[in-house]
């Protein structure tokens, strides 16, 4: 404007002649005006081109704002859902886009994930339309006069009657493509300033982008359902086997209380069993001493009377030496029903005096460092495990020495009775061989005591027998001590049995 009335001022002043022409021109020369004119086209030139590009510079402005409110948009969106449309919205609404559709997926199959109105968005049929895979190969965006549906069915199926359409790919950065944005102009006019490609290329990359960061973090979150639920099913399943341990462990304990009171039933029993048998040997040693033994003994004063007064009766000599013989039996007999000198003299010389009158051809040795004598019970107990073991070195070993030892050990009384006979294979099973039930006898009267017992051996190697009992107090004894039952003591003592013999 300034341009043509400067222009207007120049003419006019020349023609009033403020303004001096050429010299060489005269009055009512056109040249001057000429020249003006010629400078003014081309300052208007210059000004309309400034314009323009005052006017695209302010446009890309306007655009880049829209940018970045459509990446704060994206920014802020709730999620992967919002994304597509956000981006429909922006271009429509910056550039004026009539139609337009989001097509991708997660799954990589194109569906239609936004779309404006008038776009059928059920008419996407499964599969790829050519122009998809045209962009999707260059990595640019396409232009379109029109869609030939015989060549892409599904764009055409979206825009009916197209015309000008935008085909953009949507690409994960330097990635995998993900899908496409299509956009439609309509109009005439065919092109579209190759800024506003640009733009709309940036608009969905930026899209793409936060799409493709929504879909993952969606794919993190659902994997972190998947862990959490699989967490808290866990944490029940653990909770439920909690409850079932804390239910079988009071079962197991019941059992096991159960088990041990039955265990101790038996050992009641047992015990009770081998104090009656104990008992009931005693018995039968004082009634064999108090009857048949003194009547023996009397028989054969008797006979000593007789052939003092029948010297000639030689006959009554030998019928003294037979009730001789048949006493000293009975002494034995005595002995092993119930040995006094258990009771008299400890566990260590009851073994010794057994080893002594056991015909046992080995040399032995008995080593005694109990401190102190054990309870009558533990005593006998001992003493009968130790006169089966060695019964059987006796019996199967062929050993040339029998080693026996007496220590206190444990709070208890350890007694290891070893030979260096033949030894032979245990059998590993608790079940005694029919016929033979010494060792399963040692065990279990240990056992019952509340004590252990091993046996050791090895074929060529001897055996080794080991107890361990524990020290137990002095029980009220129904069987007589020394001292209370002096009488039966004196009757069952082999020394007695000797002075009366
Ligand atoms: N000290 C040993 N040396 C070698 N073999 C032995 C010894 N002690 C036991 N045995 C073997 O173990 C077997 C079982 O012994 P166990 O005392 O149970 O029965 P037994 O002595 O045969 O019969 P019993 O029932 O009269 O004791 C014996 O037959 C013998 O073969
Ligand atoms: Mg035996």
């Amino acid at each position: 404007m300034w341009h043509t009335t400067l222009f207007l001022l120049v003419v006019g002043s020349i023609d009033a002649g403020i303004v001096e022409g050429s010299a060489t021109h005269g009055p009512g020369s056109a040249a001057p005006t000429l020249a003006i004119a010629g400078l003014w086209l081309v300052a208007l030139g210059t000004a309309t081109a400034a314009a323009a590009s005052e006017r695209q510079l302010r446009r890309q402005k306007v655009d880049l704002a829209s940018l970045s409110a459509m990446v704060a948009r994206l920014d802020t969106s709730d999620g992967a859902e919002e994304i597509p449309g956000i981006l429909l919205e922006e271009l429509c609404a910056t550039f004026g886009f009539e139609r337009g559709v989001v097509l991708a997926s997660p799954e990589g199959d194109l569906r239609v994930l936004a779309a404006t109105d008038h776009v059928p968005r059920e008419a996407l049929a499964p599969g790829l339309d050519p122009l998809i895979e045209r962009v999707w190969t260059d990595r640019a965006p396409r232009l379109v006069r029109e869609i030939d549906p015989a060549i892409d069915p599904r764009l055409g199926a979206l825009f009916p009657g197209s015309r000008n359409l935008l085909v953009v790919p949507l690409f994960h950065e330097g990635g995998h493509a993900l899908g496409a944005v299509v956009v439609e102009r309509g109009g005439t006019t065919s092109g579209l300033r190759r800024w506003v490609v640009s733009m709309v290329a940036q608009f969905v990359a930026h899209a793409a982008l936060a799409l493709h960061n929504a879909w993952l973090t969606e794919d993190r979150e659902a994997q972190l359902e998947t862990i959490r639920g699989l967490e808290r099913q866990l944490r029940a399943h653990n909770l439920e086997l909690e409850v079932k341990v804390a239910e079988r462990t009071e079962e197991l304990r019941e059992t096991i209380q159960h088990l041990q009171d039955v265990d101790e039933q038996r050992r009641r029993l047992l015990a009770h069993v081998v104090q009656a048998a104990e008992e009931e040997r005693r018995r039968i040693a004082n009634d064999i001493h108090d009857d048949p033994v003194q009547k023996m003994v009397v028989l054969k004063m008797r006979l000593e009377l007789l052939a003092k007064a029948n010297p000639d009766l030689p006959e009554l000599d030998d019928a003294r030496d037979a009730v001789l013989g048949t006493i000293r039996s009975m002494r034995h007999m005595l002995f092993d029903l119930r040995p006094p000198i258990l009771d008299e003299e400890g566990l260590g010389p009851a073994l010794r005096y057994f080893l002594d009158n056991s015909e046992i051809d080995a040399a032995w040795a008995v080593e005694d460092e109990l401190d102190t004598e054990p309870s009558t019970q533990t005593r006998v107990i001992l003493y009968r495990i130790a006169q089966e073991a060695l019964t059987n070195a006796r019996k199967h070993a062929h050993a040339d020495e029998i080693s026996v030892k007496l220590q206190d050990r444990d709070g208890g009384v350890w007694m290891g009775i070893a030979d260096d006979g033949v030894g032979y294979t245990p059998e590993g099973s608790v079940v005694a061989e029919p016929g033979h039930l010494g060792i399963a006898a040692m065990r279990e009267r240990a056992e019952m005591a509340g004590g252990w017992c091993t046996l050791r051996s090895l074929p060529g190697a001897g055996t080794t027998l080991e107890v361990w009992l524990p020290m137990e107090e002095e029980a009220d004894q129904h069987m007589p001590t020394v001292d209370e039952g002096e009488d039966v003591a004196m009757a069952v003592s082999p020394m007695r049995i000797d002075r009366i013999a």
